[in-house]
């Protein structure tokens, strides 16, 4: 199980806020047998440098690990980021350390309107020429921003993969396009975003269940698969 999306560390951006709740989330994700959890702070490039980014998630990172109990065999900690959507993102150079912990995977988050061509041609230069696996951050939140469908449909069309929220299944207004991704046989990974304790906790396993029953065991299998291998390869 490996939890794709998720704002655990500590006081590096709006997830969580202290040590003590960065502890309490991992400690939900270990109860609910999550092995890995990759950690994705927000990356805004209008507001922080690539190498700053990095500096502070270290920090972050180190400071979480300390606290982590010894011998603990799981889950495993993995450094990614949210990487926001920016004007240049698609020849920007140094892209490349955002990307998930020794993989070329890197999750994005998109605007929340309706996306332009050059958001499109932005993302397929990333995909096709620049070879990253692009992984779009809870894909089924952008699809009530896009009123005319053609951008949607041709972004789709790339071959990237989509990441689902565990909290979207059980969301009524959700429920058609999350449906519609299992039922194109899309390349889809789960993530619980979670940000804090409260109303955005760690919620995998709860998305997991929801995801066997509205599309079966085997594209659940089909998604542990696909997780195993970017982490592997990216
Ligand atoms: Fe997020």
């Amino acid at each position: 199980m490996i939890d794709f999306h998720a704002h655990i560390l500590p006081g590096i951006d709006d997830g969580s806020q202290s040590m003590e709740e960065s502890l309490a989330m991992f400690r939900l994700e270990q109860n609910q047998g999550v092995e890995t959890v990759v950690a994705t702070p927000h990356f805004y490039a209008w507001r922080d440098s690539v190498a700053g980014f990095l500096r502070r998630r270290e920090k972050s990172v180190r400071s979480f690990l300390e606290r982590l109990p010894g011998g603990e065999a799981f889950p495993r900690l993995c450094q990614g980021a949210e990487v926001y959507y920016f004007s240049g993102i698609g020849k920007a150079e140094q892209l490349s350390a955002l990307c998930i912990e020794n993989t070329s995977a890197i999750l994005l988050e998109l605007p929340f309107e309706e996306w332009t061509e050059k958001v499109l041609e932005e993302v397929r230069f990333l995909v096709e020429k620049r070879r990253f696996t692009v992984i779009l951050a809870h894909v089924e939140r952008y699809y009530a921003y896009q009123k005319n469908k053609a951008v949607w449909n041709r972004m789709l069309e790339l071959p990237l993969c989509v990441q689902i929220n565990a909290a979207s299944f059980s969301e009524r207004k959700k429920q058609r396009i999350v449906n519609a991704f299992f039922e194109q046989e899309r390349d889809v990974i789960l993530g619980s975003d979670c940000h804090n304790m409260g109303k955005r906790p760690p919620n995998l396993e709860e998305g997991r269940k929801m995801l066997v029953q509205r599309a079966g065991m085997a594209a659940l299998e089909k998604t542990d698969a696909l997780g195993e291998r970017i982490l592997a390869h990216g």
